[in-house]
């Protein structure tokens, strides 16, 4: 069916009620973006409701690193062009501990490697194709309900300029994360959480230095966790373990840059390249999961119903791996009428989540200081990243989570 069929048989229809879609998306985060990217190469319509602004969601600073597999998503869905332009393609990760450093070779023990590329680069790419498709974004529009989810006939209900607005449409896609509406549009009782909390947070620094490093560097430092990162030639992306309750205004620039050097600068004849910080932001920690995903005509996806810490830089490539499942399912249901593959997509995609937990939880358990001082767990710490940088068969464990397993 082609996208102007699609239109016809139902299409966005402005009502005098509102607006009337297949697929309604809320949030124009990662997930709920490359969802209406890929339900228009399908031939079916969208329409997102972004509850910020475009130059918000277009500056949002995030996460960073792109697995093989979302990259590949991207390139073959027309939106690798900036991508394989701009991205920095990395084969390697370092470890950096107890003043030694040591190389994690991920292409050479798996074939496959990762892209960093900012998440608002992604997103800003996904706006521009959909904008040119023709697609409907909404921004400034505030999803306040969920409605009628076990009719054929949802209705998300937002405002918008003052306005309460409505949109009908067949599905809800809960794409707005953590702190969004559509997981509590599900009745009590029907969905179970998993959480876990951690007794800190990432102090994250985007600055105007050059990366004094080629791969990203995690850090292992009895002071904390550090990681260096980057976004391009001219751009860092630092990251400091700090107390869950820290205050950003404690830390001047000069007290960051000087953290940095002490958990940093622990191999001889390594010094980091500092500049003017752009931006900083403190990140807080959780692992957190909510099963199903789905409940009667709502699918939800991406942060809204798993988090995960960023230690092993999975959150953006777990959301693009619901959606890529999700626009499979409707392509299937509006193409031929097949039902099994909607009804399978939470069991499907949980499998994915719960691995990427595991991998998450495990990179942050053995990099982070942990709340109480434990000089066991410290050392034990220091047995597994020392068995990372020397085994062969535990490190292509590390790095096949690292830039993501094909099938889960
Ligand atoms: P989001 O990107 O959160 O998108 C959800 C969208 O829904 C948002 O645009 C939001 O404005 C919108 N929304 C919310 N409520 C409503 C509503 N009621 N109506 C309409 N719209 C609504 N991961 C890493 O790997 N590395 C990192 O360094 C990293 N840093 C992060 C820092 C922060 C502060 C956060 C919150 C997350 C970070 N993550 C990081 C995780 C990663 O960015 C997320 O996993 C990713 O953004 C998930 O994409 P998403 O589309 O599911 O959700
Ligand atoms: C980032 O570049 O922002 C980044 C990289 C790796 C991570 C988390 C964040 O594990």
């Amino acid at each position: 069916m082609s996208v102007a069929d699609a239109r016809r048989r139902i299409g966005v229809q402005k009502g005098r009620t509102g607006m009337r879609t297949q697929v309604g998306i809320v949030g124009a985060g990662p997930a709920g973006l490359m969802l209406s990217h890929l339900l228009h190469r399908h031939g079916i319509d969208s329409v997102v409701l972004e509850s910020r602004s475009r130059d918000h969601v277009e500056h949002r600073v995030r996460a960073g690193v792109l697995e093989q597999g979302s990259v590949d998503l991207l390139c073959r869905t027309g939106l690798g062009e900036r991508l394989l332009r701009e991205g920095l393609r990395h084969e390697g990760i370092e470890l950096r501990f107890a003043g030694e450093s040591h190389r994690v070779p991920m292409t050479e023990l798996t074939g496959r490697a990762i892209t960093v590329y900012g998440q608002q680069e992604v997103v800003k790419d996904l706006i521009a194709a959909r904008l040119a498709a023709g697609g409907t974004i909404l921004f400034d529009a505030d999803v306040v309900r969920l409605d009628g989810l076990d009719s054929p006939s949802p209705v998300v209900r937002y405002r918008r300029d003052g306005r309460e607005e409505e949109l009908r449409c067949d599905f809800v896609a809960g794409c707005d994360g953590f702190h969004g509406v559509s997981r509590g549009a599900v009745p009590e009782g029907v969905l179970t959480s998993y959480e876990r909390a951690y007794p800190f947070a990432w102090l994250g620094v985007l600055a105007a230095a050059a990366p004094a490093v080629d791969e990203l560097v995690y850090a292992h430092h009895d002071r904390g966790f550090a990681l260096y990162s980057m976004r391009s030639p001219e751009i860092s992306r630092l990251y400091l373990q700090v107390a869950p309750d820290e205050d950003l205004a404690a830390w001047p620039d000069a007290r960051i840059w000087a953290e940095l050097r002490v958990r940093l600068e622990t191999v001889p004849g390594w010094s980091l390249t500092e500049g003017p910080v752009l931006e900083k932001s403190i990140t807080p920690m959780r692992s957190f999961v909510v099963e199903p995903m789905q409940w009667e005509r709502l699918f939800l996806a991406g942060d809204a119903v798993h988090i995960v810490p960023p230690t092993g830089a999975k959150g953006m490539n777990l959301a693009l791996a619901d959606v890529a499942l999700l626009g499979d399912a409707f392509a299937a249901w509006y193409g031929h009428g097949r039902t099994d593959l909607l009804a399978g997509y939470s069991a499907t995609a949980l499998r994915r989540v719960w691995r990427a937990q595991h991998f998450s939880w495990w990179m942050t358990s053995m990099l982070h200081r942990l709340a109480h001082d434990d000089p066991y767990e410290a050392k034990l710490q220091t047995a597994t990243l020392r068995y990372a940088a020397t085994s062969r068969a535990y490190a292509t464990s590390l790095a096949e989570n690292y830039v993501g397993l094909p099938e889960v």
